[in-house]
């Protein structure tokens, strides 16, 4: 969403704009590195699209998601940042022929991140006095808010977080041998109290999200 990458162009001096794919990508320097920055659009086709056109197009060599999530474990609440170690998507379901549930044929059901950088992610979290927490970030193209349907979700793939672009974003990452890194602020918990609570949060969760990402560049 454009919450999610405003506070990062506010970070830059300056940057240049390019359209691609009925998106905008904005083209700028920061801490020696040069960055493609774009907003992926909502759900698993458009963060496909985004994360391959990042790639491919504007050859990225390292990708970085910064966004916000619905919290997953009981113990994970708004306010609170997740970082994954693997990722699923929650909504593939080939149960009927045999596979389990989140099983692409070809796929795993979980995708690892890159371990590299979310150590470094950690780093730079403890330089502001954070403490990510850390696990599987569970991806659907439903946004959550139903207590049922997310505890489903939980006890299934033991998300922490649940979100709508994450697995996606990875699994390009992954089949293309890129460097990844999936960071969520939680903004709401994914229940009854979700679209309440999604507006309310969903500003301040991105921002801190982006803050994270921003100083991980600079330990990059
Ligand atoms: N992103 C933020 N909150 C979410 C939710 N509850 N479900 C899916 N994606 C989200």
């Amino acid at each position: 969403m454009p919450e999610e990458i405003t506070p990062i162009l506010a970070e830059l001096d300056t940057y240049d704009t390019k359209e691609y794919a009925n998106n905008t990508y904005y083209l700028g320097h920061y801490h020696g590195h040069e960055l493609v920055i774009a907003y992926s659009k909502i759900g698993k086709v458009f963060s496909t699209l985004t994360a391959t056109v990042m790639i491919e197009h504007f050859g990225a060599e390292v990708l970085l998601f910064s966004g916000v999530a619905g919290g997953g474990s009981a113990d994970v609440q708004v306010g609170d940042i997740v970082v994954a170690t693997q990722t699923v998507q929650h909504d593939i379901d080939i149960t009927a022929f045999g596979r389990q549930k989140g099983e692409i044929p070809g796929s795993k059901v979980f995708i690892e991140t890159c371990q590299r950088l979310t150590s470094k992610l950690k780093e730079a979290a403890n330089t502001h006095g954070i403490a990510l927490k850390e696990g599987v970030i569970a991806t659907g193209d439903q946004f959550i808010h139903s207590k049922e349907v997310k505890e489903m979700i939980v006890k299934h793939f033991n998300a922490q977080a649940i979100e709508m672009e994450g697995a996606s974003v990875n699994l390009v990452c992954h089949e293309l041998n890129i460097p990844c890194v999936i960071l969520r602020a939680i903004s709401d918990t994914a229940d009854g109290q979700a679209v309440d609570d999604f507006p309310q949060f969903v500003e301040k969760a991105a921002k801190q999200s982006a803050t994270l990402i921003l100083s991980l560049v600079r330990l990059l």
